[in-house]
């Protein structure tokens, strides 16, 4: 099964395994609190990625009104039936493109929704995007990680998880230092 995130297959593979792997993070109860901390007047949101909703859901129950883009028609479905009547507004489109003429106070490009871009070019195509989608002086928030905890581990190599009683996940590293991907 091969997955890409620019035609939605990631997301439509992943969708009911996503919540179990992502399960635990404190980042679904310290997003809303951070966000109202860098823009305490900010109410709209545009994210990036939105998924399933795990972290716009809390963001729309603690007063934020979220829209987000995604490729994936099954995250958007389970995003909508969890959002009810909360304001969360889903766009199915790739984020790399413009598809709202709406302005934010804030845009998100949270988990690793930013490396799922494979080159220089796709991810300042995707900021210039959230950008020109904020309203002057709204905030960029984009969440990053540290690629020297990959560098310093042999490549590849691989971990397996349990999600569930009957769910394994295999997750494979493979380190390009020359290409500077992971
Ligand atoms: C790692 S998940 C993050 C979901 C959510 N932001 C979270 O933190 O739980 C990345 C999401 O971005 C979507 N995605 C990746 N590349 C995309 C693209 N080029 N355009 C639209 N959606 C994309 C995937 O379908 C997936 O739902």
């Amino acid at each position: 099964m091969t997955s890409n995130a620019a035609d939605g297959s990631y997301g439509d593979n992943l969708d009911t395994a996503y919540d179990l792997m992502y399960a635990g993070r404190p980042d679904v109860a310290t997003l809303p609190s951070f966000c109202r901390s860098i823009g305490p007047d900010a109410s709209t949101v545009l994210e990036f990625g939105i998924g399933n909703g795990r972290l716009a859901i809390p963001m729309a129950e603690s007063g934020f009104h979220v829209t987000g883009i995604d490729t994936s028609q099954s995250m958007i479905d389970t995003l909508r039936a969890r959002a009810g009547d909360l304001p969360v507004t889903a766009i199915k489109a790739d984020f790399r493109n413009q598809s709202t003429d709406d302005v934010f106070d804030l845009a998100l490009i949270l988990t690793n929704t930013l490396f799922m871009l494979e080159t220089i070019d796709d991810k300042r195509r995707t900021l210039a995007q959230a950008r020109g989608r904020l309203r002057v002086n709204g905030h960029l928030v984009v969440e990053t990680y540290d690629p020297h905890v990959y560098l310093e581990r042999p490549s590849p190599f691989s971990v397996t998880l349990p999600l569930g009683p009957s769910m394994l996940l295999t997750d494979t590293v493979i380190v390009d230092r020359l290409k500077q991907m992971v």
